[in-house]
């Protein structure tokens, strides 16, 4: 029968390694919402899109062939038959981010081909900052996965290898102050079940999820 998880979550909060794991163990694709907002981005700086340009942007993400993998067992996004699947994780693109995901037009776009993927399986966790409000809100699952402050720069840092403790702060707090001006993604709406994985390891996190 028909299963949809929608997990959504502030940087650091390990929705994305934790709804891949979920996804496998339950047999169901992984859509990772991120990974589209960071292809699109990689595409406009590619091609030279001014980022202040509203209506540049919003064009260019209409305009961009992408096709991303939903076997959580495959990362792979390919933007224009180009594969950005790690370019799209480098600081430049998490920095410049924000410009498409506070343009609504872009939002629109995303939302409505992410709806899309969706629809085409049976079952599926999708994981972002909107799922469980906008893009799947009749999700039979809805999780808000929290984890402190200081648990998130933690891990992210951990991700990321030797970084500067300010290129750290910016890519958690900041990027997440920016993102709330948008989605709001810090406090459960209606329905949905808040999951704070400070104190939990990731197998831990994942049986809590799964257990949801
Ligand atoms: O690296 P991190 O897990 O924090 O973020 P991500 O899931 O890769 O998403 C990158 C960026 O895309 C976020 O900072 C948001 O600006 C944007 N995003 C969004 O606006 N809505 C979503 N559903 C997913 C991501």
């Amino acid at each position: 029968s028909r299963l949809v998880v929608a997990i959504d979550g502030p940087s650091g909060s390990g929705k994305s390694s934790v709804a891949k794991e979920a996804a496998r163990r339950l047999g169901a694709a992984y859509l990772d919402t991120g990974a589209m907002y960071r292809a699109v981005t990689w595409h406009c700086l590619d091609a030279g899109t001014d980022l202040t340009d509203a209506h540049a942007v919003a064009q260019a993400v209409k305009d961009a062939e992408l096709e991303i993998s939903t076997d959580p067992g495959i990362e792979r996004v390919l933007i224009h038959g180009i594969d950005v699947t790690a370019a799209i994780r480098e600081q430049y693109v998490s920095e410049a981010v924000s410009a498409v995901a506070t343009n609504l037009e872009a939002r629109a776009e995303l939302v409505r081909r992410q709806r899309a993927v969706i629809g085409e399986h049976e079952r599926v966790v999708a994981e972002g900052r909107d799922i469980t409000t906008v893009v799947a809100p009749d999700a039979q699952t809805r999780i808000l996965l929290t984890a402190s402050e200081e648990a998130r720069m933690r891990r992210r840092g951990l991700q990321l290898g030797k970084v500067e403790a300010a290129a750290l702060r910016r890519q958690v707090v900041d990027r997440d102050a920016k993102d709330s001006t948008v989605s709001n993604f810090t406090t459960a709406t209606d329905g949905v079940q808040t999951l704070d994985s400070s104190d939990l390891d990731f197998e831990q996190t994942v049986q809590a999820v799964l257990s949801l």
